[in-house]
């Protein structure tokens, strides 16, 4: 099996590839990844020089550098993560997601047709349902798409490219929806990584709105299983969710993490809210509790200690990685007290 990974770099792909290697010794892996500025090369240090890795450098919407990655390295498999993925970057500029996410879905999709690929996995988001209400069911497969930002109206819109292609072409695609993750080599402009930073920095820590918007995490280890599992098994022209059953709203997250750290809640500053912001997402996972055999394996508060524990070990990383212009453009959006 000789799989292209797109985005390996990031945070989920770089743990999905170390996942692979470990779990199954008959897979070959070529990264393609674009380096933006959550693609950090220190997240796959340690396998640089496995012979069963290749990485390369390039961008996901170059036709012709994808089809001749297909084609010299005799790629069988896809799986796509690739992907601008912040929210807040989605409000502030819109273009580089619709180009990313999909025109570069689109790129691959196209490549993948003409090299007759076995399977494409669309990594995708419980985003794409759009936010519940406090008392909502959590959101099934069978759920209405409902975007309602830059990023998962992107994310959208691939996912519904991806399901043309099997309708039209008889492209052997499959999707995974899953909430959000928490875990090692996470980016820290997203919300557990970068309270950690400021915890650590005692630094304020910035609640969007009133902190009473939900999310559901999973361990990213318990995501990539679901991921190999739906490369195994899935069925095409399907779609899995994947949810960590860990409901918690961003002010509890926020103390869970200042209690495990030892420090006061005098640091919580409540700021403006993120425009639009979705309030809750849940997600039902029974489909692939039944069809793939997959359950969460991580205690939410177990899985969070470990996590910390990772980024407490690994300043290195965290100061190599914030080091970029990224320090500026939080201070830019997200430094105005309500
Ligand atoms: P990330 O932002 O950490 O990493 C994205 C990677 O894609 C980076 O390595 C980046 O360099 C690369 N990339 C971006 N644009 C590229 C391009 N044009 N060409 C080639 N490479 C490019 O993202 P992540 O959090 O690891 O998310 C991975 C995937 O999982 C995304 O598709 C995201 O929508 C999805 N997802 C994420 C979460 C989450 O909680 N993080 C939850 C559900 C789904
Ligand atoms: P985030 O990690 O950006 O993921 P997503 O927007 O994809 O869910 O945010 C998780 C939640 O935390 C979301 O409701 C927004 C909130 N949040 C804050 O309150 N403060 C912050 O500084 C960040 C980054 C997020």
């Amino acid at each position: 099996m000789k799989i292209l990974i797109t985005g390996g770099l990031g945070f989920i792909g770089s743990n999905f590839i170390h996942y692979i290697l470990d779990e199954n010794p008959e897979v070959n892996i070529v990264n393609l990844d674009g380096m933006t500025y959550a693609g950090n090369p220190e997240n796959l240090k340690s396998i640089e020089s496995n012979p069963r890795y290749k990485f390369v450098k390039g961008n996901i919407c170059n036709y012709e550098l994808v089809d001749y990655v297909l084609k010299t390295h005799h790629i069988t498999h896809i799986v796509h993560f690739a992907a601008e993925s912040h929210v807040d970057r989605s409000i502030s500029n819109p273009d580089i997601f619709i180009e990313t996410n999909i025109r570069g879905t689109l790129t691959l999709l196209n490549a993948a047709k003409a090299n007759n690929i076995q399977k494409f996995v669309q990594v995708s988001t419980d985003e794409v349902y759009g936010s519940l209400s406090f008392d909502d069911p959590a959101f099934t497969e069978e759920n209405q798409l409902c975007p309602r930002s830059p990023y998962s109206s992107s994310k959208t819109a691939a996912d519904l490219l991806v399901l043309s292609y099997v309708h039209t072409y008889k492209l052997p695609a499959v999707i995974t929806r899953c909430s959000n993750n928490y875990g090692a080599y996470q980016f820290p402009e997203k919300l557990i990584p970068l309270m950690i930073r400021n915890i650590q920095m005692e630094k304020k820590l910035p609640v969007y709105g009133d902190g009473t918007n939900i999310r559901d995490w999973i361990h990213v280890m318990d995501h990539c299983r679901g991921i190999y599992a739906t490369l195994m098994k899935g069925k095409v022209g399907e779609v899995y969710n994947f949810g960590g059953n860990a409901e918690v709203s961003n002010i509890n997250m926020v103390k869970f993490l200042l209690k495990e750290l030892g420090k006061g809640e005098d640091l919580i500053t409540f700021v403006k809210d993120r425009p639009g912001h979705d309030v809750r997402y849940a997600m039902n996972f029974s489909k692939a509790e039944k069809e793939l055999g997959w359950t969460p394996k991580y205690k939410f508060e177990d899985g969070m200690r470990e996590t910390i524990q990772w980024y407490l070990s690994n300043q290195d990383w965290v100061d190599n990685v914030t080091s970029g212009d990224y320090l500026d453009y939080y201070k830019k959006q997200y430094n105005s007290e309500k």
